[in-house]
């Protein structure tokens, strides 16, 4: 039923006398900052849009595991290893906490793991690219942890409190991810020229997807103004992206590695700088399957999830027991 909902979410901003009493009440709440909890009232396009925004969430925690767990018997030394270890297992970690978090909207973590299988729930792009070596792991933690960790920073302020709070253990968390990945491509941009080398190429071939992850420019969608109103969205998608590269380039000065935009500057005016957007061409084939990786990462994820099946029967027969054994103690 919620894949409906999900789907049909309206998304025009209403306006006060609009509302209904019970509608403007609830707006009075986010908009004095008090958070919304499961059992309070809530209008339903609210409450579907969380649904998808929280479900698409946890799905990439999930499919992001896949590059990087590739890469596990692969490390350089058992320091590294250790790390990415951690970085994988914590990702899991994240996908608990947001799907525990979107359970408490009514939607059970099954029904949405079906309908990521069934290709009918979308997770983040990047996950679509493939690691190709070494230095790409280091690339993904410093960029694509990185460019998470903006959007989420943010989204701690999220006006629905099971969210909000998932947010702020996850940042915990994200800072130490981004802080490896640099840590690894600066051993690799200060390493020998071969490692430089791989550095480079993997910043390049994963530069214009991360800033990709905001999504497209939201300045016209009437979609993210009612996401922004109900405080679901905090910031825009080019706010977060603009962010995303003040923060990148001194880091890549330091490395003395280049981004591949030969049209980043800074811009005294705007006192940001500016930088050439992604093909957005490229984004929208990728989101609709036609990624380097789309195929082999719904179908590891399809597969993990099988052969778990045992461990989750397992978990429901010795709930069920435990249960019949309490009741008859009663
Ligand atoms: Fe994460
Ligand atoms: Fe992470």
């Amino acid at each position: 039923m919620y894949a409906q909902m999900i789907k049909t979410a309206r998304s025009g901003l209403k306006s006060h006398a609009e509302m209904s009493d019970q509608e403007r009440d609830f707006q009075d709440r986010i908009d004095r900052d008090i958070k919304i909890e499961p059992r309070d009232w809530m209008p339903d396009d609210y409450r579907a849009t969380l649904i998808r925004q929280i479900g698409q969430h946890a799905h990439s925690e999930v499919v992001g595991q896949l590059p990087e767990g590739n890469w596990i018997t692969r490390a350089p030394t058992l320091e590294r290893k250790a790390i990415l270890l951690a970085k994988v297992q914590d990702e899991a970690g994240h996908g608990l906490y947001l799907y525990a978090a979107a359970e408490t909207l009514g939607v059970s973590r099954d029904e949405l793991i079906g309908l990521l299988h069934e290709g009918r729930m979308k997770y983040s792009s990047i996950f679509n690219y493939p690691t190709l070596n070494w230095a790409d792991i280091g690339a993904v933690g410093w960029l694509v942890d990185g460019a998470a960790i903006i959007n989420q920073v943010a989204l701690q302020r999220t006006s629905y409190g099971p969210y909000s709070r998932a947010m702020v253990r996850i940042c915990k968390e994200e800072s130490f991810h981004a802080r490896q990945g640099y840590h690894a491509i600066m051993k690799m941009a200060f390493g020998t020229p071969q490692q430089k080398k791989m550095a480079q190429n993997a910043i390049d071939r994963l530069w214009f997807p991360a800033l990709m992850m905001f999504g497209p420019s939201d300045a016209e969608s009437v979609h993210s103004e009612q996401s922004m109103a109900w405080k679901i969205k905090i910031k825009s998608n080019d706010e977060l992206r603009q962010q995303f590269v003040d923060q990148t380039v001194p880091q890549i000065e330091y490395l003395g590695l280049d981004l591949p935009d030969p049209g980043i500057k800074w811009n005294d005016t705007t006192g940001h700088h500016d930088f050439t957007d992604p093909d957005w061409q490229e984004f929208f084939d990728v989101l609709k399957g036609n990624g380097p990786c789309n195929t082999d990462r719904m179908r590891d994820r399809v597969k993990a999830w099988e052969n778990g099946k045992w461990v989750r029967d397992g978990l429901m027969a010795h709930a069920s027991k435990k249960a019949t054994s309490q009741a008859a103690a009663e």
